[in-house]
């Protein structure tokens, strides 16, 4: 499709990155099931090895499937570009890699899914980098943590499980003084209800294992690429601004201009890291981002109404959800979040640690599971699941305590969610 930036989110969500097959006209996107792809002649072989002509060679690095949906996803970011990912976990240590190096450091947010904390404060470290978490409601607090090695800050758009709003704008701003790329994790919000890049990211990643695939079919992820950052400004960057030993000595940003990042996570990053998503993966996400912003729409409808009810009831110590005006959220997330903040929250009981383990064993409609972003209902007690690996004070302060249950809403009746909250939840 062409002239992309003239039609709405609803278009761009079925048509964005395809059009119909040229082999045989097929109207939906094929599944090109294949591994390689054959050469013309040597010269042309040579071209695409070079990077002088974009082409396919192996689907480790490139497949037609798999390419439609990053430019979908992309386009829908407001990005140049993107690269997709076996999970959303690959994606984050895909956005890292060419900004890192040993010694070097990330600023990320306390406020953060549980499996992102684990990954950034102790797995990262067998790679030499470290992460420094900050509370990012203090912008102060993120200026003073970024020193001479740090390469990246990092946050959630709306972080899980807590319903918390990052002021991307004013966390964008900091980064920017300190001529740092700006990483934000969009997998709660979806770019349907929040454009990262719009309000200042550098760099967004998802996993689109949730609401972007939307049904609990596939793991996979994304970096979407703004384009927007100048990696040549500084040295800090020497994998995209100075000749790279990875790929004999080619300068990505001197090469490729605003397109740096992506070719070099294509290049660089899939060929040696092989985190790639497989077309399979790629037909099901792209299915799902059909009706994303459907979707998205019920979910907020729905999160809204059992939010509400649950803070109205005597069983309920809190309700996170930032669509509520009780929320410290609600205004920042009216500004920043106009469409509806999705569709999960967390719910504290007054019932304590007992009564979150007899809520998950008793709802009938809801499912007890590790995922969100489905169209079915979740459920799940974070503290002896997703975050049991973290102290209590690190579940505490990802918003994730021992009488904390984080539910995603998904786009059945309210009314039949009420009612199987309401059986459920301990008298
Ligand atoms: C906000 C967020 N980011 C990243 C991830 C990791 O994604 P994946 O499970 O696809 O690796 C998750 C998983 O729950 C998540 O909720």
């Amino acid at each position: 499709m062409t002239d992309a930036p003239s039609y709405g989110f609803d278009t761009l969500q079925i048509h964005a990155g395809a059009r119909p097959d040229p082999a045989t006209g097929a109207r939906q996107t094929p599944i090109y099931q294949t591994t390689a792809y054959v050469f013309r002649d040597a010269d042309h072989a040579a071209a695409l090895f070079n990077l002088q002509e974009v082409g396919y060679i192996y689907s480790r690095l490139t497949n037609p499937t798999v390419a439609v949906l990053q430019e979908r996803i992309a386009t829908l970011e407001g990005g140049v570009g993107a690269v997709c990912c076996s999970s959303g976990h690959a994606a984050q240590l895909m956005a890292l890699f060419p900004l890192m190096a040993p010694g070097r450091n990330v600023v990320v947010s306390t406020r953060l899914y549980g499996g992102s904390i684990t990954q950034f404060s102790q797995t990262i470290k067998r790679f030499g980098w470290s992460a420094k978490f900050v509370d990012f409601d203090d912008t102060a607090a993120i200026a003073a943590a970024i020193d001479d090695d740090t390469r990246a800050v990092f946050c959630e758009s709306v972080a899980n499980p807590g319903g918390v709003v990052t002021d991307i704008p004013a966390v964008a701003k900091v980064a920017s003084d300190a001529g740092l790329p700006l990483i934000v994790d969009n997998t709660s919000a979806t770019p349907y209800l929040c454009n990262p890049i719009a309000l200042g990211a550098t760099l967004v990643v998802h996993s689109m294992t949730k609401y972007l695939t939307g049904n609990g079919t596939v793991t996979g992820g994304v970096v979407v690429d703004s384009g927007n950052f100048d990696w040549s400004a500084s040295d800090k960057f020497p994998s995209l601004s100075q000749p790279e030993p990875a790929y004999h000595g080619l300068k990505f940003h001197e090469t490729f201009g605003p397109l740096a990042f992506t070719f070099h996570g294509i290049a660089v990053g899939l060929r040696d890291l092989g985190m790639t998503l497989n077309p399979q993966a790629a037909h099901y996400t792209l299915m799902g981002i059909e009706t994303l912003s459907l979707r998205m729409e019920r979910h907020c409808q729905n999160a809204q109404t059992i939010a509400e009810w649950l803070e109205a009831d005597d069983r309920i110590e809190k309700v996170t959800y930032a669509g509520l005006p009780s929320s410290p959220y609600h205004e920042r997330a009216k500004a920043l979040f106009p469409k509806g903040t999705g569709g999960l929250f967390t719910v504290a009981l007054k019932g304590g640690y007992d009564a979150c383990v007899e809520l998950v064993g008793k709802l009938e409609l809801f499912s007890h599971v590790a995922n969100l972003g489905d169209t079915r209902s979740l459920i799940i007690h974070p503290a002896s699941t997703t975050h049991r690996q973290l102290t209590e004070e690190q579940q505490i302060a990802a918003g994730a305590g021992p009488n904390i249950v984080r539910i995603s809403i998904g786009i059945e009746n309210a009314e039949d969610l009420i009612r199987d909250l309401d059986q459920a939840l301990p008298r």
